[in-house]
């Protein structure tokens, strides 16, 4: 059996080094009469600040069309280009950056068809202490939301049988694989869990899915059938299974567990609601390069989360590697990464606070800030 997003590790490269010549020489004593000029001066910090590096990436006005409640507490917005221009084609487990007008970056899987091209479309539930999804919830037809994107970091592979496992309003990058499925005439099983039937959004549409193709939907609800039980989930395989779950850490890291003791399924593949803890951490420092400040950070918690204590305002969003707005630029130290955003050549010179970390024991990450 196979799984995705195991972390990958890289290493800087090493520089050989020669004797200079007369005119090297020359060269690098005015180099270092201009950095020194340079760091001195006040100005370098206005013309040069201290930011993390984002990735490249679609950016765009979009409008929002059409509002639907979907569920309980899950509305879903369809969006259109500002400019009316056409929308960047995206791939089923695709998701969205979307910046709501007070400034907080959240991300959501694009819900419908791919091919529909003029339109985006993302479900979102309000959350108990959800700031951005409250607001979100307050908006209306004709209100702009800032884009970015699509990406996909729960892209879906060729495969004879699917068994998709959705938590709550984990169905939405599932929905958009069932889609392609459907669409592809390959069989297909739903096992859909929720707190309540109440509370699950697209139902109806799934069951006439299933009924118009090579599918069938299981809906469990706590309130009803309790909670979750791994074994009979992994069961619903054929033997040729790839498994795709969206859902909350623990009911994932359960299902992981039970199909790699399972032959029911080939493939696992998973995409969390939130953060998973970390897991093989070892302490670490680093040196802020600007400002000369050092920040320990404990075997237990994310650079990003230490960042954050001397430096509340450090961005982020996804906190698990994908989206890319933690990326800081990297001046020294070798770093174990652990994100799925950056590419071979930029895990050089740069790395994702909220995953990745000190690789050498002792070594201090020297960062861009
Ligand atoms: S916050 Fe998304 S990659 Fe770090």
């Amino acid at each position: 059996m196979t799984t995705t997003a195991a972390p990958v590790h890289s290493h800087l490269g090493e520089l050989t080094v020669t004797e200079p010549g007369r005119g090297l020489r020359t060269i690098a004593a005015a180099s270092r009469v201009y950095a020194r000029l340079v760091t001195d001066s006040p100005l370098v910090t206005a013309l040069s600040p201290a930011r993390p590096r984002r990735c490249g990436g679609y950016e765009f006005d979009t409008t929002i069309d059409e509002i639907v409640d979907e569920a309980e507490d899950v509305r879903s917005l369809v969006l259109r280009r500002f400019d009316g221009a056409a929308l960047p084609t995206w791939s089923p487990g695709a998701h969205i950056d979307v910046t709501t007008p007070s400034g907080s970056v959240r991300q959501y899987s694009l819900t419908g068809r791919p091919a529909a091209g003029e339109r985006y479309g993302i479900s979102v539930r309000r959350l108990p202490d959800g700031t951005a999804s409250a607001e979100i919830h307050t908006l209306s037809r004709g209100d702009v939301l800032r884009v970015r994107g699509p990406r996909n970091a729960f892209p879906m592979a060729a495969a004879e049988h699917y068994l998709f496992v959705a938590a709550g309003i984990g169905i939405t990058p599932i929905r958009s694989m069932i889609e392609r499925a459907v669409a592809e005439g390959t069989p297909w099983t739903l096992y859909y869990h929720g707190r309540s039937r109440a509370s699950l959004p697209f139902v109806t549409e799934l069951q006439q899915m299933a009924l118009h193709s090579h599918g069938h939907v299981i809906i469990r609800t706590d309130d009803v059938d309790r909670f979750p039980i791994p074994a009979d989930i992994v069961g619903l395989g054929t033997g040729s299974s790839a498994m795709y779950v969206c859902g909350p850490a623990a009911l994932s890291r359960r299902l992981r567990e039970e199909a790699a003791r399972s032959t029911a399924v080939r493939e696992f593949h998973t995409e969390l609601f939130a953060p998973a803890p970390v897991v093989d951490g070892t302490a670490f420092a680093m040196k802020l390069d600007r400002s000369g400040d050092t920040i320990e950070v404990g075997a237990q918690e994310t650079a990003l989360d230490a960042l954050r204590r001397v430096r509340p305002d450090q961005p982020f969003s996804c906190r698990q590697g994908f989206c890319g707005a933690c990326v800081v630029g990297l001046v020294g130290g070798r770093v174990e990464h652990r994100d799925r955003v950056l590419s071979g050549t930029e895990r050089e010179s740069s790395l994702t606070l909220c995953v990745s970390r000190g690789a050498v024991d002792g070594e201090v990450l020297v960062l861009d800030l």
